[in-house]
């Protein structure tokens, strides 16, 4: 596979005055709105920087991401993300163990019936274990918390030996007084144990401070 953008996912014209122009050309997903995104019919704009998939997906990484994928996503907070996920992909299951933004994904998940919201720990995959199918093609992490490539570890398990692991690494989560270099490359490092890191890109113009991964299981 290619770079392409999933089936599901295309560059839309947003701004209301008509306007064609480049800069409308904006990442977008088919759904209802779930963060104050804008809108065209059925269009919902994907906003990247509210969104470390939707810039790693805008800065063209190799997500092999298809229309129709199973997706096991990790740290779903409030849906800003998944919601576009659950847009486009085949059964999203969403885990988010804080209880707050867990409600608000309640509610993007009441008009999408691909996205199954669970409320769980990612660092225990043993709790969702019944309810994740195995083999996914997909899974998407961004928890933002110490010991991201161990999670990744932990969740192998849920991943097809052809399937993608796609990792935002936010370098302060990791050690706020560390060089975000340095993090990384321990990240990287760690994940060696079980995957192949395939691509790696800075998302520092969406995000400060994060790293895109693209790695699969060895
Ligand atoms: C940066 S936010 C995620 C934003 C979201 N991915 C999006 O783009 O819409 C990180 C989220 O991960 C959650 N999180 C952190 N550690 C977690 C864990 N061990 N298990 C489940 N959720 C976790 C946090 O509660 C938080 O909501």
């Amino acid at each position: 596979m290619s770079n392409a953008l999933p089936d599901g996912v295309e560059r839309h014209a947003f701004g209301g005055g008509g306007g064609d122009g480049d800069d409308n050309d904006r990442l977008a997903t088919r759904g209802e709105p779930v963060y104050g995104e804008p809108t065209d019919g059925e269009w919902r704009a994907w906003d990247p920087s509210r969104s470390k998939l939707g810039a790693m997906l805008e800065l063209e990484m190799e997500t092999n991401l298809a229309g129709g994928d199973t997706v096991l996503y990790l740290g779903a907070a409030s849906g800003t993300t998944v919601s576009h996920v659950a847009d486009f992909a085949g059964p999203t299951y969403a885990i988010e163990f804080a209880a707050r933004p867990a409600r608000d994904l309640l509610e993007a998940a009441a008009s999408r019936p691909r996205l199954f919201p669970l409320l769980a720990d990612a660092r225990k995959p043993d709790t969702y274990a019944h309810v994740v199918e195995s083999d996914v093609d997909v899974i998407v992490q961004d928890v933002a918390t110490r010991g991201q490539a161990r999670v990744a570890l932990e969740n192998r398990q849920f991943l097809a030996d052809d399937g993608r692991l796609l990792l935002a690494v936010k370098a302060r989560s990791e050690d706020v007084t560390r060089d975000p270099a340095a993090v990384f490359d321990d990240v990287r490092e760690e994940l060696g144990a079980e995957y192949e890191v395939l691509e790696t890109k800075s998302l520092e113009r969406y995000h400060a401070d994060h790293l895109g991964i693209v790695a699969r299981p060895l």
